[in-house]
């Protein structure tokens, strides 16, 4: 009778113990989805310096590495950029519209610097404006020596209903899998009209002395996409080049030379953290690797900018930075926390419809989360499903040498919607006020798939919770 009532009681612990551990870990293995897909294993290398798409251009002095980006707030400016190696040359540029006979000087300006052993070609920059909204502009640069020709297209008119399609890569680098996510992106279907580039673009500083030959590669590398649309800059930690031990202790001094953003337009003190407008977005960049805490340049700058915005004239708020603020991958922990500590909240606020960051190599989409709610008695310290909340996106899959992040966080946090270890980019496809597609796209397969997507709805526009409006 004892012994059955023993059994007994410890069939009745065991089934409590089932129990418990089936709760357990349905509570635990609630979050999103853990892609299946599994890369085949294989080293992330550089292209060697002789590979075709670093070629020097033929002709003397020929421009190369030309690149633009916006050259103003509103989109009617644009800064294009390029190197010559013999000589100066022209700072100029010629430029004209489609089925336009009258051209265009504007002047531009030249620069040049030193790292270490290494002394930069001479870099120009030119900013034209008031240029016409949505034209096609063809422009000449190299005047006077070896000219080459190139075109864009302008965006347009900033308005709420202006469609729009904005590509997204991060930490690009320079190896066999950076190229295949570039042809990836040029050969998307979508068709992105510009680029937002979410920092760590050469990994120049990963060779021995930082070889800034590395930097003019990459500025080759790029062209074929840069000199047609506008990448959108945000400076990473490979941008950084802090080198005291060969007595380079400027930060960023390669990143800044080369490439120009319109800060000023935005009442930026620093080219690290500035806004566009861009047909129906209102595009922030912040810098990961400036000073963000109270009363710095970049705090006051953020809390003067975000009450501008104005959501009936762009109604999609993007933010841009380096370092993310949710990952669940088991690189850079933390890094991005003292940052989501400081502006979460006007996030929230302020209804920042997506946030892309890059710097974890990997892909991986939230939850509409926030963590805003502890205040270090109240014990509520973990991140909140809040439709007022950005949903956060991790675009660091670019990939550059440094490799895969394949080692993620187990289980899966209920924040993270969607996670997968592969190198890839995204596309922002703005349709209206109202709705937004987004696609990301691994690389893998030969041609780029569509991996993970989702509709946005406005919350400006359409205050309804998304998975309402999804049903
Ligand atoms: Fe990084």
């Amino acid at each position: 009778m004892g012994l059955l009532r023993l059994r007994g009681a410890s069939a009745a612990a065991g089934v409590v113990l089932v129990v418990g551990l089936i709760l357990h870990a349905a509570l635990l293995c609630n979050g999103g989805i853990t892609s299946t897909f599994v890369r085949k294993a294989e080293k992330t290398v550089d292209m060697p310096l002789d590979s075709d798409v670093f070629r020097v251009p033929p002709g003397y002095n020929a421009p190369q590495q030309v690149h633009i980006t916006q050259g103003d707030h509103e989109g009617k400016g644009v800064i294009i950029s390029w190197v010559t190696q013999d000589e100066p040359g022209s700072s100029a540029v010629l430029y004209w519209s489609e089925n336009s006979k009258h051209k265009y000087l504007a002047k531009g300006e030249v620069v040049t610097y030193k790292f270490y052993n290494y002394t930069s070609g001479y870099i120009h920059h030119c900013t034209i404006k008031n240029l016409k909204f949505d034209t096609k502009y063809y422009y000449e640069i190299g005047i006077g020596k070896t000219v080459r020709q190139f075109w864009f297209r302008t965006p347009p008119k900033v308005g709420p209903d202006v469609p729009y399609t904005f590509g997204l890569i991060g930490d690009l680098g320079q190896s066999f899998d950076s190229n295949r996510t570039l042809t990836h992106y040029e050969s998307n279907p979508r068709r992105g009209q510009t680029v937002l580039f979410v920092g760590d673009l050469s990994y120049a500083d990963n060779y021995p002395f930082h070889d800034n030959v590395r930097w003019d590669t990459w500025g080759r590398f790029v062209e074929r996409s840069a000199a047609y649309q506008p990448w959108i800059w945000t400076a990473g930690n490979h941008e950084l080049d802090f080198a005291p031990e060969i007595g380079e202790t400027v930060p960023f001094k390669p990143y800044i030379h080369r490439y120009h953003v319109p800060y000023r337009a935005s009442q930026s003190t620093a080219p690290f953290w500035y806004s566009i407008k861009r047909a129906s977005a209102y595009i922030i960049v912040l810098a990961s690797y400036s000073a963000y805490g109270k009363y710095t340049p970049q705090y006051k700058w953020l809390e003067q900018e975000l009450p501008k915005v104005n959501r009936s004239e762009t109604p999609w708020l993007i933010v841009l930075m380096h370092s993310p603020w949710y990952n669940s991958y088991n690189y850079h922990y933390m890094e991005g926390e003292t940052m989501r500590v400081m502006y979460e909240p006007w996030f929230v606020k302020y209804k920042v419809d997506v946030v892309f960051a890059g710097h974890v190599h990997a892909y991986e989409r939230s939850e509409r989360v926030s963590n805003i709610a502890y205040n270090i008695v109240n014990g509520k310290c973990i991140p909140a499903k809040d439709q007022s909340a950005p949903v956060y996106i991790t675009i660091g899959d670019g990939g550059n040498l440094e490799g895969l992040a394949t080692n993620m966080t187990e289980p899966q946090p209920k924040y993270s919607a969607y996670r997968e270890a592969s190198f890839g980019h995204a596309i922002f496809d703005i349709k209206n006020r109202t709705h937004a597609y987004y696609s990301w796209h691994r690389n893998q397969d030969g041609y780029a798939v569509e991996a993970d997507s989702m509709w946005f709805f406005n919350r400006f526009w359409n205050p309804e919770d998304e998975t309402k409006a999804a049903s």
